[in-house]
């Protein structure tokens, strides 16, 4: 698929990647049209494509919310006819140690409010529309540490490995209607959410021009997965040996945050 003609919904692209991304699916001929909550980001957003040239919408929506994300999905397919390609971009992080976490249940809630519930609603909106039109791809953003746990981050991992297998289900169920997928493991990328930790400012992280490229890839190739080839190997091991595993990572990923909050002590 290339990506003109496209109409590729972007959610979360007020900011970081999906903006990013925004960005680069608009200058390959593809209309985008910006997903999130900050209206005043996204129309510099839309402003920013159009003065390139580009085909751009703003439609600011809360995606926990179940009426305003159905109105958004009457909306866009009331402007465009069409969504040929939704990428499930939004989502928000939290950095917690489980043993601080025991009376915060409602940190799980507020993190599958918008990584999990409001990808599936958004995608369910959608999928009648994409059925009746015989094809549809649905991205999801999702990180390389469901390839490879990293502690701290227990509510994160939790809602981004139910959207993988979300993603697995649609795939398996409706392949043969049309739908395709691809899950997007991330490294870590220099953006608002990862600049939310301190002690990340000291770490060495992919560029969200980037990690908008790994997105592009997705809605152009529309392979099932996008990952780095240590994300892929860290994956098949834990396929065999995953307790093996998480038992020699753990350590290493605890000694990194103690350099990485020395070194940004330092700076
Ligand atoms: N940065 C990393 O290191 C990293 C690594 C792996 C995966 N990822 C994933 O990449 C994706 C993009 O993150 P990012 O790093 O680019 O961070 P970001 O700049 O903070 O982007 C998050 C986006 O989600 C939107 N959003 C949050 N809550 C929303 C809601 N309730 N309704 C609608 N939109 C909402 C935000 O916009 P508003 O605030 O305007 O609503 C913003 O546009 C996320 O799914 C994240 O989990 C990031």
């Amino acid at each position: 698929m290339r990506a003109h003609g496209q109409v590729v919904v972007i959610t979360g692209s007020s900011s970081g990647i999906g903006a990013a991304a925004a960005r680069q699916l608009a200058e390959r001929g593809a209309t985008v049209c910006l997903l999130a909550r900050r209206a005043g980001a996204l129309d510099a957003a839309v402003s920013d494509i159009r003065a390139r040239g580009g085909d751009a919408h703003a439609y600011p929506v809360d995606l926990t919310d179940d009426a305003a994300t159905t109105d958004v999905a009457r909306r866009l397919l009331a402007d465009h006819g069409r969504v040929d390609t939704l990428v499930n971009n939004a989502g928000r992080s939290i950095r917690r140690p489980i043993r601080e976490s025991l009376d915060r249940v409602h940190d799980h809630e507020r993190v599958l409010a918008v990584n999990y519930l409001g990808a599936v609603r958004l995608t369910h909106a959608l999928l009648p529309s994409m059925l009746d039109h015989g094809r549809g791809h649905v991205v999801f953003s999702s990180t390389m540490s469901t390839q490879l746990p990293v502690p701290l981050f227990s509510a994160y991992l939790a809602s981004k490995s139910a959207l993988e297998s979300y993603a697995r289900s649609l795939t398996a169920e409706l392949g043969t209607s049309g739908i395709t997928t691809t899950v997007v493991h991330f490294p870590m990328v220099r953006t608002e959410m990862s600049g939310a930790t301190e002690i990340y400012s000291a770490m060495r992280m992919m560029d969200a021009e980037r990690a908008g490229g790994w997105l592009v890839k997705a809605v152009v190739d529309r392979p099932t997965r996008v990952t780095s080839l240590s994300g892929a190997v860290a994956q098949a091991g834990m396929s065999v040996l995953p307790g093996v595993l998480i038992k020699v990572s753990a350590p290493l990923f605890r000694r990194m945050d103690r350099d990485l909050a020395r070194r940004s002590q330092r700076s």
